[in-house]
């Protein structure tokens, strides 16, 4: 029997032709995202869900769709999806962990270097006609060569991250919950330090950790406040790590140097006065956002729900901590 799939919104062409063949495709095919009550309506009758970070795997979605055998979203972060929910209904999860991240490790560096050497601001000052005449003190930046970066998160993308700041000469601190071996932790360059060591010492801290249960607010008031004054926090992770409003009056206050952001704890909405602030680099959820990189996504997702649903095996990269029984190991 063909499998029914829902996809919720417009694919590169190359993952939509890879579903064609094998499935009968209910396609919200828009570049915008689908409304929930749509959502819940068409995915009613589905076995597989292909969805982006937008749209809420919940119980309520779930419930909907009793026959759902795969929920495969085009994003390697997961936490729009209820794992558990899903694995109590034999339900697979698949994400795309691997295919993007250099892109989003070069884009972190974007936000970085951005913020330090006030790429944008320059950007708006030219363009208001404000730029009259070469000046010694004019939109004066801070150095990236020689500085301390503190890594959060040091997976995939953390390393990543850390590869390119060899390049620049940065001395490079690391934090996680699982310390390298030594023989890692040489090649990567980086040493690791506490989270309050990391962020006392670090000039740029960059935030590369998944949003787990509990993991919200990672960075809030206190943490801020123990950053070195001046310092710069770059998040291309979740939202939710940062405490939003803390780190308005952090920037607003100058106890931080600069902010580049690409997620926001209320996605798409911005907490208050986050806008104003020109030491605020400001990027929609794009990190990941290349052509290569959301093309190689998108088929990856569309191979995991194939797996599933049509070749019955396991996929490359399944989500769930215990797989459902009928997913062989
Ligand atoms: C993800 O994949 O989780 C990103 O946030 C979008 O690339």
């Amino acid at each position: 029997m063909t499998p029914k799939i829902l996809i919720t919104r417009r694919l590169p062409e190359k993952a939509f032709e890879l579903l064609k063949p094998h499935c009968e495709i209910d396609y919200y095919d828009r570049e915008t995202a689908i409304p929930r009550r749509e959502l819940l309506k068409r995915v009613a009758g589905k076995e597989g869900l292909l969805c982006l970070l937008t749209e809420k795997v919940d119980p309520e979605l779930l419930s909907r769709a009793p026959g759902l055998k795969a929920v495969s979203t085009v994003s390697v972060g997961f936490d729009h999806v209820d794992l558990g929910a899903c694995s109590e209904r034999g339900i697979v999860v698949t994400h795309t962990p691997g295919v993007l991240t250099e892109t989003t490790a070069d884009f972190a560096w974007a936000l970085l270097l951005s913020c330090a050497r006030r790429v944008v601001e320059g950007d708006r000052f030219l363009r208001a006609g404000r730029y009259k005449a070469w000046g010694l003190t004019m939109l004066l930046g801070s150095d990236v060569h020689g500085k301390t970066l503190g890594i959060v998160g040091f997976g995939r993308i953390g390393r990543a991250v850390a590869r390119r700041a060899k390049g620049f000469g940065m001395n490079i601190l690391y934090y996680d919950h699982r310390r390298l071996d030594a023989v890692a932790e040489r090649e990567s360059g980086a040493s690791f330090a506490s989270f309050p060591d990391l962020l006392r010492r670090s000039d740029f801290v960059t935030l590369h950790a998944a949003l787990e249960a509990g993991g919200a607010h990672l960075i809030g008031e206190k943490e801020l406040s123990i950053m070195k004054p001046g310092s710069f926090l770059i998040n291309t992770a979740r939202g939710p790590l940062v405490d939003e409003k803390a780190l308005v009056r952090a920037l607003q206050s100058g106890r931080l140097g600069g902010a580049g952001l690409d997620v926001y704890e209320k996605e798409p909405r911005l907490a208050p006065g986050l806008s104003k602030l020109p030491n605020a680099v400001l990027a929609p959820h794009i990190a990941s956002a290349s052509v290569e990189t959301r093309t190689k996504m998108a088929a990856l997702a569309a191979e995991g729900l194939l797996d599933v649903l049509v070749y019955h095996r396991r996929p490359a990269h399944v989500a769930n901590p215990q797989p459902p029984a009928p997913i062989p190991s």
